[in-house]
């Protein structure tokens, strides 16, 4: 966003676009929000999206998009093989990345099955600056496994350090020495890291990275669905990116890595994904899979009117406009919540503002689901979905104790040119005021814990009625305001 400067001396991000389609919210009297997340269990990701009011779930696949955007969809050519839309997607990418070759893939895990298939085997392991869920899935599937070096930094809650998510270059290295080139599948770095907090990795620090891989012969696979935030946060917060134009940085990204991957659900406002790279080598390697796991290589199992908004949308992450939509509202809503007191993650990342439940609701064990029971409150006040980052998240172990996640956090993520400046001071408003009430809250038990991945589907209930005082002291507070 440009320089706006306000009378008032206050900064406000402005958002640089205007909104020509809009859809209807409801928000439901708080007797009905309690009977909703009673319903979905207590777990965010079963209340149904109509009984919500701001989904700050995720930001994956529902962002806002551009008329351009919408416009070229309707140019899709739906050819099984050959399709103009693909030519004109592996242009776009080409343009943004200088790398030569494009594989197209369904979306951001379907690039790390692949990824996975090629390069891991059994005893290897992938040195990261910290893991996202699938790409560690698919890692330890094949019987690799990884190991997270980010700094230190990484793992302190509030900080002033710019990039949390840099790699702890003399630990690559130490890793390197212990294990050899051929115990390592690749290095990988994210840009973005989502489960610290969406926080960026320095361009400086990239190329140490590299530097090191190339020394060593190790392939670096850069996770690229959270870029176009990182890209921000380096232009203003790295001196040796000031200068230079977010193409310049994006491009200087590709070129120190070997491979890129992303998910079109986050990079370019669409949905989709694939893989760039330069090495005619990896391409031949990776691409006998595409056919069979995804669709044929003009395609990749996306569609073709995905595709053509996602060209599209490469050309807008290199404008700092677009791209600082969404680090600017988090900046701000995090900034507002942190002069209330609301203990979140900071400095402000990507991709969401991140309520620190271990702080918030420091009187709820981990055992009762600190962030899960944070999460259900939030709703209950303020009809505001967000994403459980902690315990519950978790998996137990075989013999049935609980590991106790590193963060209790709740996600609020801020999907790009969604949401309005009213409703993120809607939302910190209510926050606030359930931070002044967080005594009132109480832990969940579960009710229903599935083995595998028991935070998507899980039901819990709330232990003791903390949920109806809870309602009582917002009506109290609120009388009849929704
Ligand atoms: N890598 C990162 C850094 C991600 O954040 C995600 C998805 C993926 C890979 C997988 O991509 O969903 O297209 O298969 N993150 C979503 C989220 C699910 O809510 O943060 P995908």
């Amino acid at each position: 966003m440009p320089n706006i400067k306000f009378f008032s001396g206050k900064t406000t991000p402005i958002e640089m676009h205007r909104v020509r389609i809009i859809q209807k919210l409801n928000l439901l009297p708080i007797e009905e929000r309690l009977n909703a997340i009673k319903q979905a269990g207590n777990n965010t990701f079963l209340l149904k999206n109509a009984d919500v009011f701001l989904d700050m779930l995720t930001d994956s696949g529902v962002n806002a998009m551009s008329n351009d955007q919408l416009a070229a969809m309707s140019q899709a050519d739906d050819s099984y093989a050959g399709s103009a839309t693909f030519y004109r997607l592996e242009e776009a990418l080409q343009h943004v990345f200088g790398t030569k070759y494009f594989l197209p893939a369904h979306q951001g895990r379907a690039c790390e099955h692949l990824l996975a298939k090629v390069f891991v085997k059994p005893g290897q392991v992938v040195p990261m600056n910290y893991h996202f869920t699938t790409s560690k899935a698919h890692i330890t599937v094949l019987g690799g496994d990884i190991l997270e070096i980010p700094v230190k930094e990484a793992f302190e809650i509030t900080s002033t350090c710019p990039f949390k998510g840099n790699m702890d270059i003399a630990a690559l290295k130490q890793i390197i020495a212990e294990r050899g080139k051929d115990g390592i599948a690749y290095v990988r770095m994210e840009a973005g890291t989502n489960l610290i907090g969406g926080q960026p990795f320095s361009l400086q620090n990239l190329r140490e990275v590299s530097a090191v891989c190339r020394a060593n012969g190790i392939p670096l696979v850069q996770d690229i669905s959270l870029l176009s935030d990182n890209l921000y946060f380096c232009k203003i917060r790295e001196e040796a990116c000031k200068n230079m134009t977010i193409h310049e940085i994006a491009l200087a990204f590709a070129e120190a890595s070997d491979i890129l991957y992303f998910s079109g659900r986050k990079l370019g406002f669409a949905r989709g994904g694939g893989i760039c790279m330069n090495s005619k080598e990896h391409y031949l390697n990776i691409r006998g899979f595409i056919p069979l796991y995804e669709g044929f290589l003009t395609y990749g199992g996306m569609s073709v009117r995905e595709m053509e908004a996602l060209a599209v949308g490469m050309y807008e992450t290199l404008d700092e406009d677009v791209i600082s939509q969404g680090p600017q509202f988090i900046e701000f809503m995090t900034n507002e919540l942190v002069k209330v007191g609301v203990p979140v993650v900071t400095p402000p990342g990507g991709l969401g503002c991140h309520l620190n439940a271990k702080d918030f609701l420091s009187h709820i064990p981990q055992t009762q689901y600190t962030a899960g029971a944070l999460a259900s409150a939030l709703y209950l006040i303020s009809g505001v979905r967000g994403m459980e980052r902690g315990t519950m998240s978790e998996q137990r172990n075989e013999d049935g104790t609980e590991p106790l996640a590193h963060m209790e956090l709740v996600r609020l993520a801020m999907p790009r040119r969604v949401f309005t400046m009213s409703q993120i001071v809607y939302a910190v408003d209510r926050i606030h005021w359930l931070y002044q009430n967080r005594h009132s809250v109480g832990g969940l038990q579960w009710t229903d814990e599935p083995k595998i991945l028991r935070f998507f589907y899980g039901t819990l209930e709330p232990i003791g009625d903390w949920q109806q005082k809870l309602m009582a002291k917002f009506k109290e507070d609120f009388g009849d305001s929704l």
